[in-house]
């Protein structure tokens, strides 16, 4: 039996898939998880043709719905016991968002778009791992850099003193000003980089920033 437990989502292509090689390369059991089963499949007879397949099992996740988060969270009790890496690769930045069915919703509402309920599903059985550890893979277009709201670039700047009900109050006041047609009066960056920022900074505070992590944000 292998040593270390990991989850790669969105793995059926791309970097995903490559991550989820390299890990099994290195004796690492992992999770390829897809939203789409066939093509999950057809990832994994990839890997098994490179002689991974016993280091390689398949599970379907769509992050965004909680019913195959559950049941990604019972295969790793069942199976495993514990998970040691989780590898957030989805790319669910790129989902077009419905403007109008996000105004209409109701509380913090941008919730469902984040990885947050995700992470919160799966992070028990990464607390049963002697060294866990989520690596989120981002894109440059989160940085604070391109960001002008001063307010936010405040808060998030200040690493150290960063918390969940932080960036929860920037959410908050985010899906606010979206409500109300103010993001470009506020100076809020555009819809999905507005997203994506807040996406990364949820992250944040869940990851391990230190250096051999950051080679996976481009
Ligand atoms: N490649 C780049 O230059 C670049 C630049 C900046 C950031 N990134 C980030 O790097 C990561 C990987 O990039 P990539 O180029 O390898 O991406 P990719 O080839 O577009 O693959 C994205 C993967 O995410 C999956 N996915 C999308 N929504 C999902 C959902 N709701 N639940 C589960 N899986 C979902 C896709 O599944 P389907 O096949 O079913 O669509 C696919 O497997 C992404 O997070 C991306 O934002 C990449």
């Amino acid at each position: 039996m292998c040593c270390r437990y990991a989850v790669v989502t969105g793995a059926n292509r791309g970097m995903g898939l490559e991550i989820c090689r390299q890990l099994a390369s290195n004796g690492v059991m992992v999770v390829l998880t897809a939203r789409d089963e066939k093509k999950g499949i057809e990832a994994l007879e990839k890997l098994k043709e490179n002689g991974l397949s016993d280091l390689v099992v398949f599970h379907q996740l769509d992050v965004l719905d909680p019913s195959t988060i559950a049941s990604l969270a019972d295969f790793i009790q069942t199976q495993f016991g514990r998970l040691d890496i989780l590898v957030n690769n989805a790319a669910i930045g790129a989902i077009t968002v419905d403007t109008e069915a996000l105004k209409a919703s109701t509380g913090v509402g941008l919730q469902y778009l984040l990885l947050l309920p995700f992470i919160q599903v799966l992070l028990p059985l990464l607390l049963l791992s002697d060294s866990p550890r989520i690596v989120n893979v981002s894109s440059t277009a989160g940085k604070l850099q391109y960001v002008s709201h001063e307010w936010d670039v405040g808060l998030l700047s200040d690493a150290e003193n960063l918390s969940e009900d932080k960036v929860d109050e920037i959410l908050t006041e985010f899906m606010k000003d979206f409500k109300e047609d103010h993001l470009e009066t506020k100076n809020w960056p555009y819809l999905s980089l507005s997203i994506h920022l807040i996406e990364s900074c949820h992250e944040c505070l869940h990851e391990d920033t230190s250096e051999d992590t950051s080679i996976l944000n481009d």
